[in-house]
């Protein structure tokens, strides 16, 4: 990533750290933040809270999203997903779908680590030939 689109993501960013330290994950020991950005530039995050039902856990996007949801606002423009450790913390699959739901095919997904964005991929390259709002005819 460039030094300035690097300094662009800096508030998508620090949202996103912020909520990854409100994250509820006793159990996993995960941690997780997100954070969007809408077309207008408002940002929306959100964390990780697991249950200890465990399939009922949700994740950090599904925060956001909801967030974004409540403002009023249907569009994601970009997304960034920090978490913790090695790997990248990619969004799981469910979680492609349900930012397709709100992004076009170039959207933006930036994957954090505690330093800073390691990867960004757009929505179509981790969710090719998806399926979305448009295929149904309602
Ligand atoms: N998790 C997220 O919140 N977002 C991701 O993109 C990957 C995984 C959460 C779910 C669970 O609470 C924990 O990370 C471990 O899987």
């Amino acid at each position: 990533m460039s030094k300035s689109a690097d300094a662009a993501l800096g508030p998508l960013f620090a949202a996103a750290k912020a909520a990854q330290a409100a994250a509820y994950a006793p159990y996993s020991r995960f941690k997780v933040g997100a954070a969007l950005r809408t077309p207008d530039g408002a940002i929306y995050s959100g964390c990780n809270v697991e249950n200890a039902a465990y399939p009922q856990g949700a994740c950090a996007e599904v925060g956001a999203i909801a967030a974004m949801a409540l403002a009023g606002k249907r569009a994601i423009a970009e997304i960034l997903i920090v978490g913790d450790g090695e790997a990248l913390c990619t969004p799981c699959g469910g979680c492609r779908q349900r930012i397709r739901e709100f992004a076009g095919p170039s959207a933006a997904i930036h994957v954090a680590g505690p330093e800073g964005v390691r990867r960004t991929f757009t929505l179509a390259e981790l969710l090719p030939e998806s399926f979305g709002p448009e295929h149904l005819a309602v």
